[in-house]
């Protein structure tokens, strides 16, 4: 990414930043807008927020729209892309200057963020890691971006259906959700199907990402490994087969037709891939309740290596590389994990480090440094 241009995101009115290769790290005191700035690019790569669900709070106070832009390089070409988040009404897009679909914009700035927040990935709910597993899954294939939208219509609407049935029991009804069973299963096979491919392919590199960044012998020894959890029995699908979507359809109508009276007396759908789960362990033991501090930041920290391999790897391009984002994240550290992550970083094409005070980032690793405070003013 060689420029940045933010108009009335969050805190800022307008910012431009040009960026270099390598490291940046951009320093500022708490509240400037660092996470902000972090924000707005992790955004632009997956049209979603990492820390609020809902896009009106990334507009500026105030204001009616942000517009969010990046260059960014594309084989031999330069690109820009551009968001303008709407606080009222539908985003829009452009790719050099030309409107596009918003959804066009997906996969053309590849980043990874990892934040403070992340440690709710092995700390927090089911939720925290399905929703890391989907955004991954889109930015390596923005096709899934339409299989999640589809997987929460078919749901929706099939949880309408049986909330009519618990109501007012009606054998009409009855017959339209087997239509709507199998809507549901082909949308959500769909997505299972990609999480559970995914987390297989991510699976090597969260254990190497873990042991690098364990801090002792002991800790290194055990392996961190991640497993699909699901109250759906998938264990009988071969992920490399080339039918695995068609024999998940299967076996998520078979669940739900077990399952009908159940859901039917409680009207809502009770399987499925919304209620699934990524199991972390450390060795044999869950790390959720059991892994110690330490052990939890390395795992998080991994999670996201984890997925900024496959990304790079999925690139191909050294010139056309994921951006590696860092928010704040060394101050959290032990000087161990600090300099260990620190060496594993400088092999990245580029890394954006923000800190509230620049003596927290291992010297080795500064690289350029922006002071925010000079290019932009806090509110
Ligand atoms: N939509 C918004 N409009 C104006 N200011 C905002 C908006 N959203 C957040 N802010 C301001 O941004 C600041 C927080 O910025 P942040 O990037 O989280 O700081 P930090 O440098 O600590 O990471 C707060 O002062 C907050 O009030
Ligand atoms: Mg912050």
């Amino acid at each position: 990414m060689s420029r940045l241009a933010l108009r009335d995101f969050r805190s800022y009115d307008t910012l431009d930043l040009d960026l270099d290769r390598g490291v940046t790290t951009f320093v500022a005191p708490n509240g400037w807008g660092k996470t902000n700035l972090v924000e707005a690019i992790g955004y632009l790569s997956r049209l979603q927020s990492h820390r609020v669900p809902h896009d009106l709070p990334l507009v500026r106070a105030g204001q009616e729209q942000a517009i969010v832009s990046a260059r960014v390089h594309r084989g031999e070409r330069h690109v820009t892309a551009e968001v303008t988040i709407k606080a009222k009404g539908a985003n829009r897009a452009r790719v050099n200057r030309t409107p596009v679909r918003v959804r066009e914009i997906l996969g053309l700035v590849p980043c990874v963020v990892f934040a403070p927040e992340d440690l709710d990935l092995v700390k927090g709910d089911p939720g925290e890691r399905r929703g890391w597993l989907d955004s991954l899954l889109v930015a390596r294939n923005p096709r899934f971006a339409g299989v999640l939208a589809d997987t929460e219509k078919a749901l929706r609407q099939r949880n309408a259906l049986l909330k009519n049935l618990k109501n007012a029991p009606n054998p009409g009804l009855a017959s339209t959700l087997d239509i709507w069973d199998r809507a549901y299963a082909e949308a959500a096979a769909a997505l299972v199907v990609g999480r559970r491919r995914l987390l297989a392919d991510l699976a090597p590199h969260i254990d190497t990402h873990f042991s690098a960044l364990a801090a002792d012998a002991r800790e290194s020894r055990r392996a961190a490994s991640a497993q699909y959890r699901s109250r759906i029995d998938y264990t009988a699908v071969d992920l490399s087969a080339d039918d695995a979507v068609l024999r998940t359809v299967d076996v998520i109508v078979d669940a739900v037709l077990s399952r009908r009276n159940k859901e039917i007396d409680r009207g809502l759908t009770l399987v499925g891939p919304q209620r699934d789960d990524v199991e972390l362990l450390i060795g044999d033991v869950p790390a959720k309740g059991y892994a110690s501090h330490g052990e939890s930041w390395s795992l998080a920290l991994a999670l996201q290596l984890a997925g900024w391999d496959l990304l790079r790897a999925d690139s191909g391009d050294p010139d056309d590389q994921p951006v590696l984002v860092l928010d704040d994240v060394f101050a959290e550290l032990d000087s161990g994990r600090r300099a260990r992550l620190a060496h594993m970083v400088t092999q990245a094409e580029q890394v954006l480090i923000t800190a509230a005070v620049g003596s927290e980032i291992p010297a080795d690793l500064v690289g350029r440094t922006v002071d925010l405070t000079a290019v932009a003013s806090p509110r």
